[in-house]
């Protein structure tokens, strides 16, 4: 089997069996990266461009390494210090990277539909490292490899997703991928980031978090995303944190044996308290672990797909 695009754009276009390839192929580069040799040759000769053009550790990190580990050449615009500033379009700046041989572009962008955009104007194939609200692929399936690993399905399970749904486009992703694969998605947060009308995607809003978390297998806590906000969502940082940041009394709420997620950044003492980011049932660095052979299985599937 392969995937039907070139591109990794979201995960809404994505089918069920396209997510089971991706993540059973990360599976096997799981095994790789434990090798004493992490590096194989499978995209020798091939370049890779990575435009983040908004701040990123993980994300732009994980990808760099994936390409090096499936021995991609690796070229990383510093958007700053590109000619971005003296007014270059986007397109410009994909074309000219493309002219120079780019088989893949990862994007990161503050415009919903940046990615979408690319690729309908390169040839290479466009991966989208996350476009303003919209959606953040890789990310819902690195999170969906950990859950898989952690607790052996997804189906059936209760999923907590508390905070800022509104502006996350994590929050998108993993909706779209964890009602796929048949989990029982609840929103946890105040009316002004989690309204109501989400639950036309096929999930519940909660309102309060003692009954959003009673009896989940997962909770995902999710930063504030002040960059995309204006004011007036809640009052203060203080009055999010006691309302709606994850802390150990609170876990007491989910299932004995739920595990914790975060993508990051985190912001410690707002979202989620520092016991629980750093305790057992944190598995938030594994997510980032994770990531990697997330990132180099869908590399190697969109090669296949362009081949
Ligand atoms: N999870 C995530 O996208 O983190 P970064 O913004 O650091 O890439």
């Amino acid at each position: 089997m392969k995937l039907s695009s070139k591109d990794l754009l979201g995960i809404k276009e994505l089918t069920k069996d396209e997510i089971i390839l991706i993540l059973d192929t990360a599976s096997g580069f799981k095994g790789v990266l434990k090798r004493n040799i992490k590096k194989v040759p499978a995209l020798r000769g091939k370049t890779a461009v990575n435009l983040f053009f908004e701040p990123s550790t993980r994300t732009r990190t994980s990808f760099e390494l994936a390409e090096k580990r499936l021995s991609l050449d690796v070229l990383n615009l510093s958007v700053t210090t590109s000619s971005v500033v003296k007014g270059e379009s986007l397109i410009d700046t994909a074309l000219n990277v493309q002219a120079l041989g780019a088989d893949f572009m990862v994007i990161r962008h503050s415009s919903s539909g940046a990615a979408h955009l690319l690729s309908k104007n390169v040839n290479a194939s466009v991966i989208n490292a996350g476009d303003g609200i919209n959606e953040h692929p890789t990310q819902a399936l690195l999170d969906a490899f950990t859950i898989k690993e952690k607790i052996g399905k997804i189906e059936g399970l209760k999923i907590a997703i508390v905070g800022d749904i509104l502006h996350s486009r994590v929050a998108k992703s993993n909706i779209y991928l964890l009602t796929k694969f048949g989990a029982e998605v609840r929103l946890i947060g105040p009316p002004t980031l989690v309204p109501q009308e989400l639950e036309k995607l096929g999930v519940k809003v909660f309102h309060d978090m003692d009954s959003g978390l009673d009896g989940v297998n997962v909770v995902m806590a999710l930063r504030i995303q002040m960059e995309r906000q204006g004011k007036g969502f809640f009052p203060s940082t203080l009055e999010y944190s006691k309302n709606w940041g994850l802390t150990s009394e609170r876990l007491f709420k989910a299932d004995k044996d739920a595990i914790v997620m975060h993508p990051g950044p985190i912001n410690r003492g707002v979202e989620v308290a520092s016991d629980v980011a750093d305790g057992p049932r944190s598995v938030i660095l594994e997510q980032v672990t994770n990531g990697l052979a997330v990132r180099m299985a869908v590399m190697y599937l969109l090669a296949g797909v362009r081949e």
